[in-house]
């Protein structure tokens, strides 16, 4: 599986590192203003080059090119060691169709790069755990799970799709090779946390989800040493709310991700702390997002919070620019901003009065300033 980039892969540390930069649409450009500071303050301090290429993806692109994701845009990605790629979307570009769609943009760079792995980490930290929906004593010993959702496969992209008067259809389909690539970035995951994988899938049902379980049950015999479970995806949407504590990696394919995968978020009082990386081949870019939205109603008021942007920036500065220090740093230096209280509005206690945007990012900064 060496062709496979995963989060054990540890790649040379680049001399000059050349990133994609999206900011994409709403509150996308605020968040990752602040994510770049980030960025730019971590490659200063190590004396290595960084050139940030800007480039537009989703409504922003729609506006300029008339195209979510141009061929210009899709060249500047893959021609980069990373692609950052902020949130696209608004009400303004909502009744546009198919390819014309800001998520078409999206699907086609995800599709294009090849990056079939999503990792999406969620942790509830003393911290936070006051912003967590749940009782503290559901939240247990507290919850640190790794989602793993494939992302180039399944009903999102599967033939035949289309609308025919009346009557539309997606297909849910995989393959074998699909299911055992995401299969062994999940295990390799594992490995390095607590050695625990859960499958979900929907094997009462679906033939997709039963050839998922046998796939994943075979490449399970080549990790001994990780404990397999397969859990049915109704049963685990329950579970992550009733004992999340018990969960550490979950794989899934793309749509029971996409929907687990918010409500794992939403642990941790808000999906403006969560950040993913979207790994495929070794050697080629790894796209880091943001996973929540455009946020539209609060776009422009500096109100955003910029923490999945910038811990993004950290997954990418360990997957994809061989910076695995300088991403733990910068991973210590949120942590501590929480620790502090400092609480933009999303995450803010009742009565506590929040940061902007700007005054979130500054925060990390000079906390990372110290550890660089
Ligand atoms: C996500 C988003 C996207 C998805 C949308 C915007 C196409 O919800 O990254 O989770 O469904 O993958
Ligand atoms: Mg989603």
């Amino acid at each position: 599986m060496d062709a496979v980039a995963a989060p054990d892969d540890r790649p040379e540390p680049l001399a000059r590192a050349r990133v994609a930069w999206l900011p994409g649409d709403g509150v996308g450009p605020e968040v990752a203003a602040e994510a770049e500071a980030v960025l730019r303050a971590v490659a200063d301090a190590g004396g290595w080059a960084i050139d940030l290429v800007p480039g537009l993806i989703g409504g922003a692109s729609i506006d300029r090119f008339g195209l979510p994701l141009t061929d210009d845009t899709l060249a500047l990605a893959q021609g980069a060691h990373a692609v950052f790629k902020g949130p696209v979307g608004g009400p303004r570009w909502d009744h546009l169709r198919g390819a014309e769609r800001c998520e078409a943009g999206l699907l086609r760079l995800r599709k294009e790069l090849g990056v079939f792995a999503n990792l999406r980490p969620t942790a509830v930290t003393p911290a936070l755990a006051a912003s967590s929906p749940l009782r503290p004593e559901v939240l247990g010993q507290g919850v640190d799970l790794l989602m793993v959702r494939e992302l180039t496969g399944g009903v999102y992209f599967a033939a035949p799709k289309g609308r025919d008067g009346d009557r539309a259809v997606d297909t849910m389909a995989y393959t074998r090779a699909e299911i055992e690539r995401l299969a062994h970035v999940g295990f390799r995951a594992a490995r390095l946390r607590r050695r625990r994988v859960t499958s979900v899938d929907k094997a009462n049902v679906l033939e997709s989800s039963r050839l998922w379980r046998d796939v994943v049950g075979e490449v399970a015999g080549q990790y001994p040493d990780v404990h397999l479970e397969h859990q049915l995806v109704d049963s685990c949407a329950m579970l992550l709310v009733t004992r999340p504590s018990q969960f550490d990696v979950i794989i899934t394919e793309n749509l029971f991700g996409d929907i687990l995968s918010d409500e794992a978020g939403v642990l941790a009082g808000s999906l403006g702390v969560l950040p993913s990386a979207s790994l495929g081949e070794t050697g080629r870019p790894g796209l880091y997002e943001p996973v929540h939205g455009a946020a539209p109603d609060i776009a422009g008021q500096g109100s955003a919070n910029p923490l999945a942007s910038i811990l993004s920036v950290a997954l990418m500065l360990r997957y994809s620019l061989g910076r695995p220090r300088e991403a733990l740093a910068v991973e210590a230096a949120v942590r501590d901003v929480l620790q502090d209280g400092v609480r933009t509005a999303d995450i803010a206690a009742s009565g506590q009065p929040p940061v902007g945007t700007g005054a979130m990012g500054r925060a990390v900064r000079e906390r990372l300033a110290r550890a660089l």
